[in-house]
């Protein structure tokens, strides 16, 4: 077999423009970041940002308190002049922000537009709710242009932003609202779904019944539903706005101060949050909106991820706005009214590059195999996919039906945590073969290396995919938890001695180098893209109370990619006439401690789990059985190795 055989080369005619056109440019950067690598991301700091003050050249990377690293030392900046200001001399009349409601409203946002809307609501936030430098504000909202408005109105007075996605519970919200220690709650009355109304403002209600730090809650009217008021906490956006100055001077904020928090799961405990700053973050945004989709001056771009998550927050909202793009935002769900929506909106605004999940291209594909070929989707040049390996079906069809076979795949590889892309094709210099990564950018050091040896591995061998030297747009810590920062990511790989940041997926090698993502090594459950710990969801199954043990894991599945599996041992299961019933309870229980995105699939009602005499659950085997695969694992060591087999009898059944 010749991997070879597969390759897929760039469009030569898009390559003469592109920004790196063909694989020698590309080693070229790498060689340069290899050979001089402060002087490398110093000549990009000084090339692509708008420092108040330059950076010193002595304080590129400060790696003296690793792996707490400062970037840019002595620099001053600020990411919403970054991302607008800056571009008004040349752009102010160019679409920022492009915007198609649900129900196919639309509204075009100028660069100059934008500059007033978040100045008005940068003051309003300062003036009306105190809002000071440092503070945290938690943003809860549907996909509506307020949502970026208030991401960047935050980085304009250098108050912190956690969003966090709307559809997270009360309880999910109040954790994050509770840990960030926000004083401001941003949200909306809330948006539409497939034509109909959803509420965000209630599940807000709902998670400040009980104490926290909360003291104003800011609602933009959008589907002007029914929605309680409560006085002197909650304030209308639609009023309060109409009276604020629509210029707003940026905070000037130092390279390293905190831009934003973006909670994540992680395979043990709550969820973190994951802290960005300022000059490293927006910087990489930036290059890699250029190098990796290549946006050109005139081109529309469109990301179809939410802003609850961080695609949403790197490559709808701070990439595409710093380097001055035509950012396209979506409210609705890509199937309604049908399957064709997205290549409609695709034909009438002449989306150049289109960025989504494997899981959507999944669902587009199998609800409507032939609907890109009504439409004329030449406008296309780049297609990305993100969150977690594609299969080759489903990047065949996007590459010969979306893409024409003309259009470029970029599988880009990246976390919550490492703020940008890491590992991902170049659209016109790498060639690309189907569900593959391929290399890492220039700049970024990324390895598959061998936990036990701290060497990279073989050809072929899995091993962990880790980055080796610190970057600009890397995690710069978990709010509040230095500790839990140092373990979750640098407890379990060395390089010659040196702990390295382990991303907790593992990757295989091809014999060209090229790396394949093969998924987490943790507990860690992607579901549609969306990142769950079991342990959370165990937590969460565990308020139930008829419930004594759950185990919980991950089950391959046709459109999600894993779907959620759970073993529950119940303390009294003289009732369980009713399994459905059951079941339905205890997804009740996730609904409401986390929300619909972690929702069971199965629930096998067991005796007991598989435990080893210290008590350690055998999730290998638990996953086994939920694949129906034969189990490989010697059972003898176990606690009651009986308990296998009445498992898979309940699980076969
Ligand atoms: C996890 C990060 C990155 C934005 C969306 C998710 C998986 C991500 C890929 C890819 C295979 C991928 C990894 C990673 N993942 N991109 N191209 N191929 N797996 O962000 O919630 O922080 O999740 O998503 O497992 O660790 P996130």
């Amino acid at each position: 077999m010749s991997e070879t055989t597969e390759l897929y080369y760039p469009n030569r005619e898009l390559a003469k423009e592109a920004r790196i056109k063909n694989m020698c440019e590309y080693e070229d950067l790498v060689k340069w970041a290899e050979e001089d690598y402060e002087g490398f991301w110093a000549h990009y700091a000084k090339e692509k940002l708008d420092w108040f003050e330059l950076f010193d050249e002595e304080k590129v990377l400060d790696e003296s308190d690793f792996p707490f690293v400062k970037w840019f030392g002595g620099g001053k900046l600020n990411v919403a002049y970054q991302c607008i200001d800056r571009h008004l001399d040349k752009r102010k009349n160019k679409a920022a922000i492009i915007w198609e409601g649900d129900r196919g409203d639309k509204r075009i946002i100028t660069y100059l537009e934008l500059y007033q809307e978040v100045n008005r609501f940068a003051n309003l936030l300062k003036n009306e709710f105190g809002v000071k430098k440092g503070d945290r504000v938690v943003i809860y909202m549907p996909m509506i242009p307020e949502a970026a408005f208030a991401m960047l109105a935050c980085a304009r007075i250098g108050a912190i932003h956690s969003v966090v996605f709307g559809g997270f519970s009360a309880e999910a919200l109040r954790d994050r609202i509770i840990d960030a220690e926000a004083k401001v709650v941003i949200t909306a009355d809330g948006a539409y779904r497939k034509d109909k109304p959803y509420m965000l403002k209630p599940v807000v209600d709902v998670a400040l019944e009980e104490e926290t730090p909360v003291e104003k809650v800011l609602v933009v009217e959008r589907n002007n539903e029914e929605i309680a008021w409560v006085k002197g906490r909650d304030y209308s956006y639609n009023e309060l706005i109409q009276t604020q100055s629509a210029t707003c001077k940026p905070e000037v904020m130092e390279s390293e101060d905190p831009l934003f928090l973006l909670y994540t799961s992680g395979s043990t405990g709550k969820p973190k949050g994951v802290q960005h700053n300022q000059a490293g973050y927006i910087l990489w945004a930036q290059m890699t909106m250029e190098w990796v989709f290549d946006v050109k001056e005139n081109d529309t771009y469109w990301c179809t991820a939410d802003i609850g998550w961080i695609t949403g927050h790197t490559y709808i909202v701070y990439g595409p706005l710093a380097m001055g793009a035509t950012t396209v935002m979506f409210e609705g769900v890509p199937t309604y009214p049908d399957a064709g929506r997205p290549w409609k909106m695709v034909e009438e605004y002449r989306i150049n590059q289109f960025y989504t999940a494997p899981t959507a291209i999944r669902v587009l594909h199998k609800m409507g195999e032939e609907e890109p070929s009504k439409y004329d989707l030449s406008s296309l040049k780049v297609l990305g996919t993100v969150g977690e390996p594609i299969d080759p079906p489903a990047w065949k069809w996007y590459y010969e039906v979306v893409g024409g076979g003309r259009c470029a795949i970029v599988d880009t590889y990246w976390q919550t945590e490492t703020g940008g892309h890491i590992v991902s094709p170049l659209p016109f210099a790498t060639p690309i073969k189907p569900a593959c990564a391929t290399l890492p950018l220039p700049g970024i050091f990324g390895e598959i290396l061998d936990p036990q040896t701290g060497e990279r591995v073989p050809v072929g061998e899995k091993g962990y995919m880790c980055v080796t030297k610190p970057w600009p747009s890397m995690i710069r810590g978990v709010w509040g938890d230095p500790e839990r920062f140092k373990k979750s990511y640098f407890g379990d790989v060395k390089k010659n001695g040196k702990p390295v940041y382990f991303t907790g997926d593992g990757a295989v090698y091809d014999e060209l180098g090229y790396i394949t993502i093969t998924g987490r090594t943790d507990d860690v459950i992607n579901v549609s893209g969306h990142r769950l710990g079991t342990a959370e969801i165990e937590a969460a199954i565990k308020k139930h109370p008829n419930v004594a043990e759950v185990a919980v894991v991950g089950k391959p599945h046709e459109i999600k990619g894993e779907s959620i599996f759970a073993y529950v041992v119940l303390k009294d299961d003289e009732g369980l006439g009713d399994e459905v019933a059951e079941m339905k309870a205890i997804n009740a229980v996730i609904k409401s401690e986390i929300g619909n995105i972690a929702l069971c699939d199965d629930i096998a009602f067991v005796p007991g789990l598989p435990k080893t005499r210290s008590g350690k659950i055998m999730r290998r085997i638990l996953r086994a059985i939920a694949k129906g695969e034969p189990i490989t694992q010697d059972t003898s060591t176990l606690e009651d190795p009986s308990v296998v087999e009445k498992i898979q009898t309940i699980v076969n059944k």
